[in-house]
C-alpha cells in the first residue's frame, strides 16, 4: 500500500469512527432517552440527569467536532489537492464532478448538524442541567429548543449518511438519487422515532 492510500484510509477511519460515536449518541438521546425521561419522577431526574447527561454530551459534542475535522481533512485530501476528484473532463469540458456534488450536498447537511450541536443543543443543555443542579430552573423555552434541534439532526442524519456513501460508491451523479437519499433517509428515521416509545419496554 502506498503512502497516499494509507493517509486516505487513516482519514476515513478517523472520520467514520468519530461519526459512529456522534450519531450513535444522537440516536441514544432520541430513540432511548426522550421516552425514558418521560417515565422518570422529578426527584430521580435530579439525581440521574446531572450524572448521566454531561458525560453523554461531552462525547457527543467532541465526536461531532472530530467528525467535522477529519471530514474536512478528507475533503481537502481527496478533492482539493492537484489532480484529485473535484473536477472531471479536460479543457472546455472540465466541470465539477458528480462525486464532488454528492459529497458537497452531504457535507452541507452534516455541517448544519454540527452547528446545531455546538451552538444550539449544547448551550441549551448546559443551562438545563445547570438549572437542575443549582435548583434554579433554566428558562422554560430551552428544553423545546434543544429537542427541536436534536430532532432536526436525527431526521437529517438519514439523508446525510446516504449522501456520504453515494459520493464514493454511488456512480454517476443523478438528482433522482439525491431525492431517494432524502425520501429513504427521512422515512427510516421517522419510523424509528415513531417506534421509540413503544419498543423495548419489556424483556
Ligand atoms: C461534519 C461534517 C462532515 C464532513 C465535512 C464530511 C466529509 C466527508 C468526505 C469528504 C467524505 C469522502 C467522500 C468520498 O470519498 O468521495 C466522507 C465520507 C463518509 N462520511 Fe462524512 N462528513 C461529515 C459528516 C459525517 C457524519 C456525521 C457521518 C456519520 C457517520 C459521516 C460518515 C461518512 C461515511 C460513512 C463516509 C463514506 C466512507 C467510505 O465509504 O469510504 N460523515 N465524508
Amino acid at each position: 500500500m502506498d503512502t497516499n492510500a494509507l493517509i486516505e484510509v487513516f482519514l476515513r477511519w478517523g472520520h467514520v469512527i468519530s461519526g459512529i460515536c456522534w450519531i450513535g449518541l444522537l440516536y441514544f438521546f432520541n430513540f432511548v432517552n426522550v421516552p425514558f425521561q418521560g417515565k422518570m419522577e422529578g426527584d430521580t431526574k435530579k439525581k440521574v440527569n446531572p450524572e448521566l447527561l454531561p458525560r453523554a454530551l461531552w462525547w457527543f459534542r467532541w465526536a461531532a467536532m472530530s467528525t467535522l475535522l477529519f471530514g474536512l481533512a478528507l475533503f481537502v485530501w481527496m478533492y482539493m489537492t492537484p489532480n484529485k476528484l473535484m473536477y472531471e473532463g479536460i479543457g472546455a469540458d472540465r466541470a465539477l464532478s458528480g462525486r464532488a456534488l454528492y459529497i458537497m450536498i452531504g457535507m452541507t447537511v452534516a455541517i448544519i448538524m454540527w452547528f446545531n450541536v455546538w451552538f444550539i443543543i449544547w448551550p441549551a443543555q448546559r443551562q438545563i442541567i445547570g438549572g437542575l443542579k443549582s435548583g434554579n430552573p433554566a428558562p422554560a423555552h430551552l428544553p423545546k429548543r434543544a429537542l427541536f434541534a436534536s430532532r432536526f439532526n436525527t431526521y437529517s442524519s438519514g439523508p446525510m449518511l446516504f449522501l456520504m456513501f453515494l459520493a464514493p460508491h454511488g456512480g454517476a451523479f443523478h438528482w433522482g438519487m439525491v431525492g431517494a437519499a432524502f425520501a429513504i433517509g427521512l422515512a427510516t428515521i421517522h419510523l424509528a422515532i415513531k417506534a421509540s416509545p413503544k419498543v423495548g419496554t419489556s424483556i
